[in-house]
């Protein structure tokens, strides 16, 4: 298969996690014969101080003229601390996820069994979590009407959803239910919110269409709590914009680290995939970040084009690295540091050689390796 790939690796991190991801998806090219081109294009903190603009009118075509996006992070501190800032590095990633119509936002949330002891969870309480948050991406409270009053002493956000806007996500999320254990968790705020009402109402009667999906409904709040108690009880969970940024940062820590979590923003035209973690700005160019989130986002583009032995093959390649304890120091590995880079060495050889990935390993160990 042939792929344009558009590559926004953006800010802090997300230039070193997305070389990671790249180089992977170069080795998957090579071992099945798939031919990937890759341009990249800035955005987020790094195109203001370039262009002036979060989001370059190049950087958008560029997007739009490519089959799939991988994105890596946005965000500087520089603009967290300024509340005063009119233009902001987020605003290059609403304003691409709106202009791309990427309405719906899939986030896998699983327990490794390698990593059940480096989540401050109970073990028992985590392990075999499987579960796939559906968040709504291009509308909600982060897109409604801002205002800030003249005299700067009164602000407002609106929070607007339209029923066209709840349906086409409710499909996507019911199907995903239906092949996976049937159960979808509609989590709102339906006992103060009208948009949650609103929400309840649609996707009780889209569920007419998916007999065979469970649907329940949870108040976020109690969705938070429960996240933590028995997040178990979870297949697919269902939500607006707001609560599904919210919760599913709550959620990584079932995986033992944010740096693992993937995502995909989908919609009728575009896809693109990034990790859930920022920029994480005190570790940019120090070669420690995590890159598993967004080489797992490589493996949900993959899946998306319906290569789902290529993405499969990033997945064990992954699994192995934990198994073996080839992590960074967010996952405190036992060895010395692992940086970034041989994290993506190890998933890159893996690729070429599954088989041979032990003995490898062992060459690691005897200081042998040219991999590690
Ligand atoms: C995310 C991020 C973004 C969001 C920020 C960077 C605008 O937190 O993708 O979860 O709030 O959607
Ligand atoms: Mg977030």
């Amino acid at each position: 298969m042939k792929l344009n790939i558009a590559v926004l690796p953006g800010d802090g991190i997300g230039p070193e996690v997305t070389q990671q991801a790249m180089k992977v998806l170069k080795a998957i090219a090579a071992e099945f014969n798939h031919s990937f081109n890759f341009k990249e294009a800035p955005v987020g903190a790094i195109a203001i101080d370039e262009t002036g603009h979060p989001l370059p009118d190049d950087t958008l075509q560029l997007c739009k003229a490519s089959d799939a996006i991988l994105f890596g992070a946005i965000g500087d501190p520089k603009y967290d601390n300024d509340p005063s800032a009119k233009v902001r590095p987020e605003q290059g990633l609403l304003k691409l996820r709106k202009e791309m119509g990427l309405y719906a936002n899939i986030r896998p949330v699983k327990a490794y069994d390698t990593l059940l002891d480096k989540s401050p969870l109970r073990e028992e309480r985590i392990k075999d979590t499987d579960i796939s948050i559906y968040r709504e991406l291009t509308g909600g409270i982060y897109f409604g009407d801002k205002v800030l009053s003249e005299d700067g002493n009164l602000a407002s956000d609106l929070c607007a959803y339209s029923k066209e806007e709840i349906e086409r996500i409710s499909h996507l999320a019911f199907k995903a239910a239906q092949a996976r254990r049937k159960k979808l968790t509609l989590v709102d705020k339906a006992n103060v919110l009208e948009t949650s009402r609103l929400w309840r109402k649609v996707v009780t009667e889209i569920s007419k269409e998916y007999p065979d999906v469970e649907l329940d409904f949870l108040f976020v709040d109690n969705a938070a709590m429960q996240m933590i108690l028995n997040p178990k009880q979870f297949d697919v969970i269902l939500t607006e914009n707001m609560f599904g940024d919210i919760i599913s940062d709550e959620a990584s820590v079932i995986g033992g680290s944010i740096g693992l979590l993937a995502s995909a923003s989908v919609g009728d035209n575009y896809a693109l995939f990034e990790p859930i973690h920022g920029s994480y700005p005190q570790a940019k160019g120090k070669d420690v970040a995590n890159p598993i989130a967004s080489i797992l986002s490589a493996a949900m583009l993959l899946d998306h084009f319906g290569l789902y032995e290529e993405a499969d093959r990033i997945r064990e390649a992954v699994e192995k690295s934990l198994q073996l304890e080839i992590t960074t120091p967010d996952l405190s590995s036992k060895y010395d540091l692992i940086t970034t880079t041989k994290v993506g060495d190890f998933i890159e050889d893996y690729i070429h050689h599954p088989t041979d990935t032990n003995i490898n390993f062992q060459n690691l160990h005897l200081g042998q390796s040219t991999i590690i």
